[in-house]
């Protein structure tokens, strides 16, 4: 099975409010397998399908990294019924690569969604998942964590992720 190609910032795609799934088909079971692989292949514990060039509203995550099978979560059109409390820690993003800003987030968090098969769950999830929950949520949303720093920060980050990709482009 073939390895995604992660897209990386700016890229437009990332930007783009994902739509929803729809079909519950053998090309989502694919896609699926596939953003897994290449999730736990990064290495990142989390991974949105927008991420692999796919507007849609899924995403994966496993933040023990695939030490721990249950740890392994498929998500799709979710939705987040709940935000408690806040915890400050270094992000990144799979998108975003070379780069980590500490990003304040809810510490508890309760989404729905719906999961491959086609059920409907409801998961909470606190610290790093109620953390991994949020970010791959803002990616359906055409969000990059660097988005919730301060402006001063933003500014900061975005003029060195320019430079970055000058260094690339060359
Ligand atoms: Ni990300």
């Amino acid at each position: 099975m073939p390895l995604l190609d992660i897209v990386t910032y700016p890229d437009p795609i990332l930007r783009r409010k994902a739509l929803p799934v729809t079909q519950w088909d053998d090309h989502l079971q694919t896609l699926i397998n596939d953003m897994i692989l290449t999730m736990y292949a990064a290495p990142g514990i989390g991974l949105a399908a927008p991420q692999v060039g796919v507007s849609s509203r899924l995403f994966v995550t496993d933040i023990s990294s695939g030490r721990r099978p249950q740890d392994l979560i498929v998500l799709i059109n979710p939705e987040i019924l709940s935000m408690e409390g806040e915890i400050e820690e270094l992000e990144g993003c799979l998108s975003v690569p070379g780069f980590q800003e500490k990003i304040s987030r809810a510490a508890r968090v309760t989404i729905k969604g719906v999961t491959r098969r086609g059920e409907e769950i409801i998961l909470t999830g606190e610290d790093l998942l109620a953390r991994a929950f949020q970010h791959e949520m803002d990616h359906l949303e055409g969000k990059l964590f660097f988005d919730r720093l301060g402006k001063i920060k933003r500014d900061l980050l975005k003029g060195k992720l320019r430079r970055a990709e000058g260094v690339r482009g060359r």
